[in-house]
């Protein structure tokens, strides 16, 4: 959610910038602004709430000329989003502008103070306050005075800062949300994520929590907030600017379900010996000792990543035979957790953003609690990545679309290839090992011929569509899976959905079926598919409609579903990713059949950066 650019150089700044924020526009926002300085003169300044788009044809009207700018997309959580709240937010001499990500925890105390002291205010934010406190702390030189507001500061913040005062220069900082600096020739930019840089370079530093940079035409300078001067490791951001971009789908998120058998391939990419019936991850290799070791896993994440957890750990438990927990991170932390044999649990975090606050919220409480972590993170550089004591990288490419699909893929095939990884240092044998790893090699082919089934799922969005709700259903890996295919269709479409567990519909649920309401039932030929035609066959004798994801073969289940969608066999452990793409393209016909902001859902973030 929300984002900051930022560029200073020899170019005019304003058009760099604007294109920049639409590159952020995924993240999802409320609000639009842009701050620039044409040295000499007087900082200019436009915003709105509302698309980037209006702000562009706002700033279009007379470009503001400069070399220094910094931009914003802003998802208000103090004030709501109109035009005065939205960022920049300047100080009572307008000679100081700043854009925010975050939220500053303390502004009243530190409004009520800078208030007493004669200080004007325009906007009911949060952020304003950093405007005048940085006003008052003011000498002459920019990062001083925003080093010491800072140390006022509680709360999250990612920042960007300029002056008439103090010219020619960008100060920003990062508390928890995130910020990174691109370095190009001549120039220096600042974005939320690579994907608002690598147009102009792809050479970037992530700030880290506590870090303040000062960025200028020739280059930049990083201090933590007591004034050290700290080195920074460069990363090489290993995106393509077309990954970047639609190539040529109607939405990034078609682009990214199209992108599953690659994304899988990638993620394996490297990571897997079949021979040997190993699997390898660079990231974890000075912590094989206490993997080896370890007696229980903490698997933790929020909405889809939450479940790939809910898949690990079934996987965990059967190939590797550790005993597995899930929990919401935002549950994590509050519930009391027992961690007494800290020293023998490992946490292992799922984010695709690196960014969620929920999650990596739970991450500091595990290390805290001194349990070792790990991240099973999308974003190079991300937060969780970095805080995490070990990590395994997904390799899934941007994913753009708010609803995340490769990601979730790529994060199933990262589980089923860990929990391999660890049975293989306990009793998982060789020849099953083996098993396993050869269906995974082969899923990326079995994929591709799911999606070669596109129309019969743009048929079924055309009679889901007018449904007003839906159930899901599964059991044991296939639940899980249910939860997501509901989490997609009611993201994307709009359409109540529930995903629930078969078993469970006795217990009460059933009580709603009827002829307007549609099951979509996940029973793939496995370990519990009678039991699970069962449920099905409870549903129809109520009337209740059954679209069914069922193996290549089987021909029983058009006995009791009036529909199905036929995927490759496969081991039941490797069916997850089989089973869910149907899910994601009903989804997303159905979004599309629905008129729906496919790629920017309503109310939607791509990345919850707040609690
Ligand atoms: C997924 O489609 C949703 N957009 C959302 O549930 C997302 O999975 C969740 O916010 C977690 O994001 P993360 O993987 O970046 O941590
Ligand atoms: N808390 C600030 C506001 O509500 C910043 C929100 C954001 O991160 O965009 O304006």
């Amino acid at each position: 959610m929300c984002g900051i650019v930022g560029y200073i150089g020899n170019k005019q700044a304003t058009p760099i910038v604007i294109d920049g924020l639409k590159r952020l526009e995924y993240r999802g926002y409320d609000s639009a602004g842009i701050a620039v300085h044409n040295i000499g003169e007087p900082i200019k300044f436009l915003k709105n709430a509302g698309r980037v788009a209006k702000l562009e044809t706002e700033v279009n009207k007379n470009v503001p000329l400069g070399t220094v700018a910094i931009g914003h997309t802003r998802w208000a959580t103090h004030g709501a989003p109109n035009d005065i709240n939205a960022h920049p937010h300047k100080d009572c001499t307008g000679k100081i502008h700043l854009v925010h990500n975050g939220i500053i925890e303390n502004y009243v105390s530190l409004k009520n103070e800078l208030d007493q002291a004669g200080h004007k205010f325009s906007s009911d934010t949060d952020t304003e306050v950093l405007a005048h406190l940085i006003e008052s702390l003011f000498r002459g030189t920019l990062e001083d005075a925003v080093a010491q507001a800072l140390s006022r500061v509680r709360g999250t913040y990612a920042l960007a800062v300029i002056s008439e005062g103090d010219p020619a220069k960008i100060v920003a900082a990062r508390n928890s949300s995130p910020l990174l600096i691109g370095i190009g020739e001549g120039e220096c930019l600042l974005a939320s994520d690579p994907s608002a840089v690598i147009a102009a370079t792809k050479k970037v530093v992530f700030l880290e929590d506590g870090e303040m940079a000062t960025l200028t035409p020739e280059g930049f300078r990083i201090k933590d907030l007591g004034g050290d001067e700290l080195l920074k490791r460069l990363v090489e951001i290993p995106w393509t600017l077309e990954e970047a971009e639609k190539s040529g789908h109607a939405h990034f998120m078609h682009k990214e379900i199209f992108e599953g058998p690659e994304v899988v391939a990638n993620t394996m990419r490297g990571r897997i010996m079949v021979d040997e019936g190993l699997v390898k991850f660079g990231g974890l290799e000075n912590y094989a000792k206490h993997l080896a070791n370890t007696e229980r896993l903490i698997l933790t994440g929020m909405g889809t990543a939450y479940h790939a957890a809910l898949i690990g750990e079934y996987l965990f438990e059967e190939i590797a035979e550790i005993p597995t927990e899930v929990e919401y991170a935002a549950e994590f932390r509050y519930r009391h957790p027992i961690l007494d044999n800290h020293n023998k649990a490992t946490l292992i975090a799922v984010s695709q953003s690196g960014e969620t606050a929920d999650t990596l919220a739970a991450v500091r409480e595990a290390k805290r609690r001194n349990v070792f972590t790990m991240g099973i993170v999308n974003v190079v550089g991300s937060s969780v990545a970095r805080e995490t004591d070990a990590g395994i990288y997904n390799h899934a490419g941007p994913e753009i679309a708010v609803a995340s699909t490769k990601a979730f893929l790529s994060q199933i095939t990262v589980l089923t290839m860990a929990s391999i990884f660890l049975g293989r240092m306990r009793n998982l044998e060789i020849t099953r090992a083996k098993e396993l790893l050869a269906e995974l090699v082969a899923l990326p082919d079995k994929m591709s011929r799911i999606l070669e089934q596109e129309q019969v799922f743009i048929d079924l969005a055309n009679w889901l569509k007018d449904a007003e709700h839906v159930f899901f259903l599964g059991r044991k890996y296939n639940f899980p899976i249910a939860l997501e295919g509901a989490l997609k269709l009611k993201e994307v479409s709009y359409l109540h959905a529930e995903g629930y567990n078969a078993a469970e519909m006795k217990h009460g649920p059933i009580a709603l079926i009827e002829p307007s309401f549609p099951t979509i039932a996940i029973v793939p030929q496995d370990s519990v598919y009678e039991k699970t035609i069962s449920n099905l066959e409870e549903i129809k004798a109520r009337g209740g409609p059954i679209v069914a994801i069922a193996t290549e073969g089987d021909e029983r289940i058009l006995k009791v579903a009036d529909a199905a969608i036929f995927i490759p066999k496969t081991l039941e452990p490797i069916l997850p990713v089989l089973t869910t793409i149907p899910l994601h393209l009903l989804a997303y016909h159905t979004a599309v059949a629905r008129g729906c902001d496919v790629d920017k859902p309503r109310n939607l973030a791509k990345s919850v950066t707040v609690e």
